[in-house]
Protein backbone atom coordinates (compact mmCIF):
# COMPACT_ATOMS: atom_id res chain seq x y z
CA UNK A 1 0.00 0.00 0.00
CA UNK A 2 1.25 3.60 -0.88
CA UNK A 3 2.39 6.11 1.33
CA UNK A 4 -0.60 8.52 0.18
CA UNK A 5 -3.72 5.76 0.33
CA UNK A 6 -3.00 5.05 4.00
CA UNK A 7 -6.56 6.40 5.13
CA UNK A 8 -9.15 4.39 2.81
CA UNK A 9 -8.72 1.34 4.61
CA UNK A 10 -10.17 3.59 8.12
CA UNK A 11 -13.28 3.19 5.90
CA UNK A 12 -15.36 -0.31 5.32
CA UNK A 13 -17.18 1.11 2.63
CA UNK A 14 -14.22 0.72 0.44
CA UNK A 15 -14.03 -2.76 1.88
CA UNK A 16 -17.72 -3.15 0.21
CA UNK A 17 -16.80 -1.79 -2.79
CA UNK A 18 -12.91 -1.91 -3.47
CA UNK A 19 -13.02 -0.51 -7.20
CA UNK A 20 -14.59 2.35 -6.32
CA UNK A 21 -13.41 5.77 -6.36
CA UNK A 22 -15.29 8.15 -4.04
CA UNK A 23 -14.78 11.85 -5.35
CA UNK A 24 -18.45 13.27 -4.13
CA UNK A 25 -17.09 14.08 -0.75
CA UNK A 26 -18.27 17.37 -1.02
CA UNK A 27 -22.23 16.03 -0.86
CA UNK A 28 -21.06 13.78 2.11
CA UNK A 29 -18.10 11.50 3.68
CA UNK A 30 -18.69 7.68 4.43
CA UNK A 31 -17.83 7.22 8.15
CA UNK A 32 -14.84 5.78 9.44
CA UNK A 33 -14.52 2.26 11.11
CA UNK A 34 -13.62 4.08 14.69
CA UNK A 35 -17.34 5.73 14.65
CA UNK A 36 -19.36 2.98 12.94
CA UNK A 37 -18.05 0.61 15.80
CA UNK A 38 -18.51 2.79 18.15
CA UNK A 39 -22.48 3.94 17.44
CA UNK A 40 -23.25 0.23 17.14
CA UNK A 41 -21.94 -0.50 20.54
CA UNK A 42 -23.79 2.23 21.93
CA UNK A 43 -26.93 0.93 19.87
CA UNK A 44 -26.91 -1.93 21.81
CA UNK A 45 -26.21 -0.46 25.13
CA UNK A 46 -28.88 1.63 25.78
CA UNK A 47 -31.52 4.29 24.94
CA UNK A 48 -30.88 7.25 22.92
CA UNK A 49 -32.65 10.05 24.56
CA UNK A 50 -30.87 12.64 26.92
CA UNK A 51 -32.56 14.15 29.87
CA UNK A 52 -35.74 12.67 30.37
CA UNK A 53 -35.24 9.84 33.08
CA UNK A 54 -34.64 9.77 36.51
CA UNK A 55 -31.10 10.00 35.28
CA UNK A 56 -29.20 6.09 34.80
CA UNK A 57 -29.20 6.07 31.30
CA UNK A 58 -29.93 9.42 29.79
CA UNK A 59 -27.04 10.24 32.22
CA UNK A 60 -24.14 8.84 30.00
CA UNK A 61 -25.99 10.61 26.74
CA UNK A 62 -26.24 13.66 28.95
CA UNK A 63 -22.51 13.73 29.15
CA UNK A 64 -21.75 12.98 25.55
CA UNK A 65 -23.48 15.59 24.33
CA UNK A 66 -21.54 18.31 26.64
CA UNK A 67 -18.25 16.23 25.18
CA UNK A 68 -19.08 16.82 21.98
CA UNK A 69 -20.06 20.39 21.86
CA UNK A 70 -16.63 20.89 23.82
CA UNK A 71 -14.90 18.90 20.92
CA UNK A 72 -16.53 21.04 18.35
CA UNK A 73 -15.22 24.22 19.84
CA UNK A 74 -11.87 22.48 20.69
CA UNK A 75 -11.89 21.80 17.03
CA UNK A 76 -12.39 25.18 16.19
CA UNK A 77 -9.91 26.44 18.78
CA UNK A 78 -12.82 28.43 19.96
CA UNK A 79 -13.30 29.58 23.63
CA UNK A 80 -15.68 28.19 25.67
CA UNK A 81 -16.22 31.86 27.37
CA UNK A 82 -17.19 33.72 24.40
CA UNK A 83 -18.62 30.66 22.09
CA UNK A 84 -21.39 27.99 22.55
CA UNK A 85 -22.32 25.36 20.13
CA UNK A 86 -25.60 24.16 19.73
CA UNK A 87 -27.03 21.53 17.36
CA UNK A 88 -29.61 21.34 14.87
CA UNK A 89 -31.64 19.28 12.28
CA UNK A 90 -28.76 20.54 9.85
CA UNK A 91 -28.10 23.38 7.62
CA UNK A 92 -31.46 23.56 5.55
CA UNK A 93 -33.21 23.57 9.33
CA UNK A 94 -31.10 26.51 10.78
CA UNK A 95 -31.02 28.96 7.66
CA UNK A 96 -34.75 28.67 7.62
CA UNK A 97 -34.86 29.55 11.10
CA UNK A 98 -32.67 32.89 10.36
CA UNK A 99 -35.22 33.27 7.57
CA UNK A 100 -38.25 33.26 10.04
CA UNK A 101 -36.51 36.22 11.66
CA UNK A 102 -37.54 37.71 8.91
CA UNK A 103 -41.00 38.27 10.33
CA UNK A 104 -39.59 39.11 13.58
CA UNK A 105 -38.79 42.74 15.28
CA UNK A 106 -35.16 41.64 14.18
CA UNK A 107 -35.59 43.31 11.42
CA UNK A 108 -36.80 47.16 11.27
CA UNK A 109 -39.08 47.86 8.11
CA UNK A 110 -37.12 47.99 5.38
CA UNK A 111 -33.66 46.37 6.53
CA UNK A 112 -31.98 43.92 4.39
CA UNK A 113 -30.74 40.42 4.29
CA UNK A 114 -27.48 39.69 1.81
CA UNK A 115 -26.99 36.14 0.44
CA UNK A 116 -24.68 35.29 -2.38
CA UNK A 117 -26.24 34.30 -5.90
CA UNK A 118 -24.05 31.36 -6.56
CA UNK A 119 -24.22 30.07 -3.09
CA UNK A 120 -26.01 26.87 -1.72
CA UNK A 121 -29.72 26.66 -2.30
CA UNK A 122 -30.55 25.90 1.34
CA UNK A 123 -28.70 29.16 2.42
CA UNK A 124 -30.54 31.28 -0.15
CA UNK A 125 -33.77 29.72 -0.82
CA UNK A 126 -35.19 30.41 2.60
CA UNK A 127 -34.94 33.92 2.46
CA UNK A 128 -36.76 34.24 -1.29
CA UNK A 129 -39.21 31.34 -0.09
CA UNK A 130 -40.37 33.11 2.82
CA UNK A 131 -40.35 36.92 1.14
CA UNK A 132 -42.67 35.13 -1.67
CA UNK A 133 -44.80 33.54 0.97
CA UNK A 134 -44.91 36.41 3.22
CA UNK A 135 -45.78 38.31 -0.47
CA UNK A 136 -49.13 36.59 -1.50
CA UNK A 137 -50.25 37.28 2.22
CA UNK A 138 -50.80 40.60 4.28
CA UNK A 139 -49.23 42.54 6.03
CA UNK A 140 -46.50 42.78 3.44
CA UNK A 141 -42.63 41.18 3.92
CA UNK A 142 -40.81 44.62 4.25
CA UNK A 143 -37.41 43.39 4.46
CA UNK A 144 -35.85 43.42 1.35
CA UNK A 145 -33.47 40.04 0.28
CA UNK A 146 -30.28 41.29 -2.08
CA UNK A 147 -28.25 39.03 -3.58
CA UNK A 148 -24.50 39.77 -3.94
CA UNK A 149 -22.81 38.47 -6.84
CA UNK A 150 -19.22 36.30 -7.32
CA UNK A 151 -16.77 37.16 -9.81
CA UNK A 152 -15.39 35.35 -12.77
CA UNK A 153 -12.88 33.55 -10.52
CA UNK A 154 -16.05 32.48 -7.95
CA UNK A 155 -14.44 34.35 -5.12
CA UNK A 156 -17.22 37.09 -3.36
CA UNK A 157 -17.09 40.09 -5.71
CA UNK A 158 -16.13 42.55 -3.44
CA UNK A 159 -17.04 45.32 -4.88
CA UNK A 160 -20.69 44.27 -5.64
CA UNK A 161 -20.68 42.98 -2.14
CA UNK A 162 -19.67 45.99 -0.46
CA UNK A 163 -21.91 48.83 -3.00
CA UNK A 164 -24.95 46.63 -1.23
CA UNK A 165 -23.95 46.44 2.67
CA UNK A 166 -24.73 49.36 4.32
CA UNK A 167 -26.36 50.28 7.64
CA UNK A 168 -30.12 48.72 7.01
CA UNK A 169 -28.07 45.40 6.68
CA UNK A 170 -29.11 43.54 9.24
CA UNK A 171 -28.19 39.96 8.27
CA UNK A 172 -25.13 38.47 5.71
CA UNK A 173 -24.92 35.24 4.73
CA UNK A 174 -21.41 34.00 3.35
CA UNK A 175 -19.53 30.70 2.80
CA UNK A 176 -16.11 30.21 3.64
CA UNK A 177 -15.47 28.06 1.01
CA UNK A 178 -18.47 28.42 -2.57
CA UNK A 179 -19.75 24.63 -2.69
CA UNK A 180 -19.17 24.74 -6.80
CA UNK A 181 -16.07 26.85 -7.24
CA UNK A 182 -13.89 25.68 -4.57
CA UNK A 183 -12.41 29.21 -3.92
CA UNK A 184 -11.56 30.17 -0.24
CA UNK A 185 -13.28 33.61 0.53
CA UNK A 186 -11.27 36.03 2.22
CA UNK A 187 -14.08 36.57 4.56
CA UNK A 188 -11.97 38.40 7.62
CA UNK A 189 -10.97 41.65 4.81
CA UNK A 190 -14.69 41.28 3.43
CA UNK A 191 -15.89 41.81 7.34
CA UNK A 192 -13.70 44.40 7.95
CA UNK A 193 -14.23 46.32 4.89
CA UNK A 194 -17.98 46.07 5.84
CA UNK A 195 -17.32 47.13 9.36
CA UNK A 196 -15.50 50.39 8.02
CA UNK A 197 -17.95 50.89 5.56
CA UNK A 198 -20.85 50.97 8.48
CA UNK A 199 -18.11 53.46 10.68
CA UNK A 200 -18.29 50.26 13.52
CA UNK A 201 -21.29 51.11 14.77
CA UNK A 202 -21.96 48.02 16.90
CA UNK A 203 -25.93 48.01 16.80
CA UNK A 204 -25.73 49.01 13.33
CA UNK A 205 -23.30 46.14 12.24
CA UNK A 206 -25.35 42.86 10.04
CA UNK A 207 -24.97 39.45 11.54
CA UNK A 208 -22.69 37.93 10.27
CA UNK A 209 -23.48 33.74 9.36
CA UNK A 210 -20.92 32.05 8.05
CA UNK A 211 -21.54 28.62 5.97
CA UNK A 212 -18.62 26.33 6.44
CA UNK A 213 -20.19 23.35 5.38
CA UNK A 214 -17.34 23.07 2.42
CA UNK A 215 -14.14 24.31 4.27
CA UNK A 216 -14.37 21.78 7.66
CA UNK A 217 -11.17 19.32 6.87
CA UNK A 218 -9.64 21.47 3.71
CA UNK A 219 -8.76 24.70 5.24
CA UNK A 220 -7.96 26.00 8.51
CA UNK A 221 -10.67 27.89 10.05
CA UNK A 222 -10.00 30.53 12.94
CA UNK A 223 -13.65 31.61 13.63
CA UNK A 224 -12.29 34.56 15.80
CA UNK A 225 -9.98 36.44 13.55
CA UNK A 226 -12.30 35.93 10.63
CA UNK A 227 -14.70 37.95 12.37
CA UNK A 228 -18.12 36.35 11.81
CA UNK A 229 -21.18 35.94 14.74
CA UNK A 230 -22.35 32.62 13.83
CA UNK A 231 -20.94 29.80 11.79
CA UNK A 232 -22.70 26.35 10.73
CA UNK A 233 -22.20 23.20 9.27
CA UNK A 234 -24.18 19.73 8.60
CA UNK A 235 -22.83 16.56 10.21
CA UNK A 236 -22.00 14.59 6.75
CA UNK A 237 -19.53 17.09 6.56
CA UNK A 238 -17.23 16.80 9.29
CA UNK A 239 -17.51 12.77 9.39
CA UNK A 240 -20.62 12.42 11.04
CA UNK A 241 -24.50 11.80 10.07
CA UNK A 242 -26.58 13.60 7.83
CA UNK A 243 -29.61 14.91 9.46
CA UNK A 244 -27.65 16.71 12.87
CA UNK A 245 -25.89 20.40 11.87
CA UNK A 246 -24.07 22.73 14.09
CA UNK A 247 -24.51 26.10 14.76
CA UNK A 248 -21.14 27.90 17.06
CA UNK A 249 -22.65 31.13 17.86
CA UNK A 250 -20.81 34.26 19.57
CA UNK A 251 -22.61 34.25 23.14
CA UNK A 252 -23.22 38.27 23.13
CA UNK A 253 -24.60 37.63 19.83
CA UNK A 254 -27.20 35.05 20.44
CA UNK A 255 -28.79 37.13 22.94
CA UNK A 256 -30.24 39.60 20.04
CA UNK A 257 -31.26 36.58 18.37
CA UNK A 258 -35.34 35.98 18.53
CA UNK A 259 -35.88 32.59 19.38
CA UNK A 260 -38.27 30.81 16.30
CA UNK A 261 -39.07 27.58 17.85
CA UNK A 262 -40.63 26.36 20.47
CA UNK A 263 -41.27 22.83 22.22
CA UNK A 264 -40.21 20.59 24.68
CA UNK A 265 -36.52 20.13 26.83
CA UNK A 266 -36.10 23.40 29.77
CA UNK A 267 -36.31 25.99 27.27
CA UNK A 268 -39.52 27.32 27.70
CA UNK A 269 -42.48 28.11 30.93
CA UNK A 270 -45.56 28.45 30.46
CA UNK A 271 -47.33 30.67 33.03
CA UNK A 272 -50.72 32.81 32.95
CA UNK A 273 -51.38 31.59 29.35
CA UNK A 274 -48.05 32.59 27.94
CA UNK A 275 -45.40 31.23 26.82
CA UNK A 276 -41.60 32.61 27.91
CA UNK A 277 -37.97 31.39 27.82
CA UNK A 278 -36.47 29.81 31.18
CA UNK A 279 -33.35 29.10 29.40
CA UNK A 280 -31.93 30.97 26.12
CA UNK A 281 -29.60 27.90 25.26
CA UNK A 282 -31.95 25.11 25.90
CA UNK A 283 -34.45 27.07 23.62
CA UNK A 284 -32.38 26.72 20.93
CA UNK A 285 -32.67 23.01 21.20
CA UNK A 286 -36.36 22.01 21.72
CA UNK A 287 -37.85 18.31 21.00
CA UNK A 288 -36.20 15.28 20.96
CA UNK A 289 -32.79 15.68 19.84
CA UNK A 290 -30.83 13.41 17.28
CA UNK A 291 -28.72 11.46 19.64
CA UNK A 292 -27.43 9.53 17.24
CA UNK A 293 -25.91 12.83 15.05
CA UNK A 294 -24.59 13.81 17.69
CA UNK A 295 -22.70 11.43 18.93
CA UNK A 296 -21.65 10.53 15.36
CA UNK A 297 -19.80 14.04 15.67
CA UNK A 298 -17.92 13.38 18.44
CA UNK A 299 -16.87 9.93 17.24
CA UNK A 300 -15.77 12.05 13.86
CA UNK A 301 -13.71 14.34 15.94
CA UNK A 302 -11.72 12.15 18.22
CA UNK A 303 -11.23 10.02 15.03
CA UNK A 304 -9.80 13.10 13.49
CA UNK A 305 -7.57 13.59 16.40
CA UNK A 306 -6.02 10.30 16.16
CA UNK A 307 -4.91 11.20 12.63
CA UNK A 308 -4.75 15.02 13.02
CA UNK A 309 -6.27 17.57 11.85
CA UNK A 310 -3.26 19.56 9.97
CA UNK A 311 -2.51 15.55 8.59
CA UNK A 312 -5.84 16.02 7.18
CA UNK A 313 -5.55 19.27 5.59
CA UNK A 314 -2.05 18.49 4.34
CA UNK A 315 -2.71 15.77 2.24
CA UNK A 316 -6.48 17.54 1.16
CA UNK A 317 -3.94 19.99 -0.50
CA UNK A 318 -1.56 17.53 -2.10
CA UNK A 319 -4.14 15.81 -3.83
CA UNK A 320 -5.50 19.53 -4.80
CA UNK A 321 -2.20 20.48 -6.39
CA UNK A 322 -2.20 16.77 -7.92
CA UNK A 323 -5.30 17.12 -9.26
CA UNK A 324 -4.84 20.22 -11.14
CA UNK A 325 -1.16 19.28 -12.50
CA UNK A 326 -3.12 16.49 -14.58
CA UNK A 327 -6.49 18.63 -15.50
CA UNK A 328 -3.80 20.50 -17.55
CA UNK A 329 -2.55 18.18 -19.17
CA UNK A 330 -5.87 17.30 -20.75
CA UNK A 331 -7.85 19.31 -23.24
CA UNK A 332 -11.62 17.92 -23.05
CA UNK A 333 -11.97 18.65 -19.39
CA UNK A 334 -12.55 22.38 -18.45
CA UNK A 335 -12.59 24.08 -14.72
CA UNK A 336 -15.18 26.38 -14.83
CA UNK A 337 -12.82 29.37 -13.76
CA UNK A 338 -9.55 28.48 -15.04
CA UNK A 339 -8.81 31.31 -16.41
CA UNK A 340 -8.69 33.86 -13.51
CA UNK A 341 -8.08 31.66 -10.32
CA UNK A 342 -5.02 31.25 -7.76
CA UNK A 343 -4.34 27.90 -6.86
CA UNK A 344 -3.79 28.69 -3.46
CA UNK A 345 -6.84 29.86 -3.01
CA UNK A 346 -8.63 27.08 -3.76
CA UNK A 347 -9.54 23.62 -1.92
CA UNK A 348 -10.05 19.93 -3.44
CA UNK A 349 -13.78 20.49 -5.25
CA UNK A 350 -13.52 20.78 -8.94
CA UNK A 351 -16.49 21.77 -11.37
CA UNK A 352 -15.68 20.88 -14.54
CA UNK A 353 -17.22 21.90 -18.13
CA UNK A 354 -18.08 19.47 -20.88
CA UNK A 355 -17.91 19.69 -24.06
CA UNK A 356 -21.47 20.83 -25.17
CA UNK A 357 -22.44 17.40 -27.72
CA UNK A 358 -21.31 15.29 -23.89
CA UNK A 359 -24.50 13.35 -23.46
CA UNK A 360 -24.87 13.79 -19.10
CA UNK A 361 -26.60 10.21 -18.99
CA UNK A 362 -23.92 8.42 -21.12
CA UNK A 363 -21.59 10.24 -19.23
CA UNK A 364 -23.20 9.15 -16.09
CA UNK A 365 -23.81 5.07 -17.31
CA UNK A 366 -20.15 5.36 -18.74
CA UNK A 367 -18.78 6.63 -14.85
CA UNK A 368 -20.96 4.23 -12.92
CA UNK A 369 -20.19 1.04 -15.16
CA UNK A 370 -16.16 2.36 -13.73
CA UNK A 371 -17.26 3.10 -10.86
CA UNK A 372 -16.38 6.73 -10.26
CA UNK A 373 -18.41 8.32 -8.45
CA UNK A 374 -18.91 12.04 -9.00
CA UNK A 375 -21.75 14.73 -8.85
CA UNK A 376 -23.26 15.68 -12.44
CA UNK A 377 -25.99 17.97 -12.56
CA UNK A 378 -26.83 21.16 -10.68
CA UNK A 379 -24.91 20.85 -7.63
CA UNK A 380 -27.69 22.65 -5.56
CA UNK A 381 -26.24 26.17 -6.87
CA UNK A 382 -28.92 28.87 -6.06
CA UNK A 383 -28.81 29.88 -9.67
CA UNK A 384 -27.45 26.86 -11.70
CA UNK A 385 -25.46 27.22 -14.86
CA UNK A 386 -27.02 26.22 -18.12
CA UNK A 387 -23.98 24.85 -19.15
CA UNK A 388 -23.63 20.80 -17.94
CA UNK A 389 -21.03 20.38 -15.66
CA UNK A 390 -19.62 17.97 -12.98
CA UNK A 391 -17.88 18.25 -9.49
CA UNK A 392 -15.19 16.15 -8.40
CA UNK A 393 -14.48 16.27 -4.74
CA UNK A 394 -11.89 15.13 -2.57
CA UNK A 395 -10.80 14.37 0.62
CA UNK A 396 -8.13 13.03 2.78
CA UNK A 397 -9.25 9.30 1.95
CA UNK A 398 -8.77 9.62 -1.62
CA UNK A 399 -5.09 8.65 -3.13
CA UNK A 400 -3.49 9.63 -6.37
CA UNK A 401 -4.39 6.27 -7.83
CA UNK A 402 -8.42 7.84 -7.08
CA UNK A 403 -7.36 10.91 -9.51
CA UNK A 404 -5.45 8.95 -12.34
CA UNK A 405 -8.33 6.47 -12.40
CA UNK A 406 -10.56 9.54 -13.15
CA UNK A 407 -8.16 10.84 -15.42
CA UNK A 408 -7.97 7.37 -17.72
CA UNK A 409 -11.61 6.53 -17.22
CA UNK A 410 -12.40 9.86 -19.24
CA UNK A 411 -9.90 9.78 -21.72
CA UNK A 412 -11.47 6.56 -22.70
CA UNK A 413 -14.88 7.91 -22.55
CA UNK A 414 -13.60 11.01 -24.85
CA UNK A 415 -11.97 8.53 -27.27
CA UNK A 416 -15.17 6.64 -27.57
CA UNK A 417 -17.72 9.55 -28.36
CA UNK A 418 -14.60 11.82 -29.95
CA UNK A 419 -15.11 14.68 -27.89
C1 LIG B 1 -22.05 24.72 1.07
C2 LIG B 1 -23.23 23.95 1.57
N1 LIG B 1 -24.16 24.60 2.31
C3 LIG B 1 -25.24 23.95 2.75
C4 LIG B 1 -25.46 22.61 2.50
C5 LIG B 1 -26.76 21.98 2.95
O1 LIG B 1 -26.68 21.09 3.97
P1 LIG B 1 -27.92 20.18 4.40
O2 LIG B 1 -28.51 19.60 3.15
O3 LIG B 1 -27.28 19.15 5.27
O4 LIG B 1 -28.89 21.00 5.13
C6 LIG B 1 -24.52 21.90 1.77
C7 LIG B 1 -24.73 20.48 1.47
O5 LIG B 1 -24.12 19.88 0.62
C8 LIG B 1 -23.38 22.60 1.28
O6 LIG B 1 -22.46 21.99 0.52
Amino acid sequence: MSQENKYRRHFPLFDHQPALVYLNSSAVNPLPRFSIEKLTQLLGQTVLLENRDNAFLSQKINQMIEITRRKILNFFSANEKLWFVFFTAGTTDWVNRLALLMLTDFFKEEDKVLVGQNDHQSVVYPFVWLSQLAKASKPKMRVWVRFYLNAENGLIDSRNFLSLVDSRTRLVILSLVNNSFGVINDLKWLINQTKIKINNSQEKLPLFCIDINQAVLRTKIDLESIGGDCYFFSGEKLLGLGGVGVVIVRKDRLKTLPVIFSGSGGGFEFSNNELSIKNLWQAQEVGTKNVLGIVSLLFGLEFIEKIGLETIIKKNYHLRDYFLAKLRQVKFLTLINEDTFVDSQRVGIFTLTLNERISLSDLGLFLKKNQILVRLDDLCQARPDKNSFLRVSLNFYNDFEDIDRFFEVFTNFFEKVGG
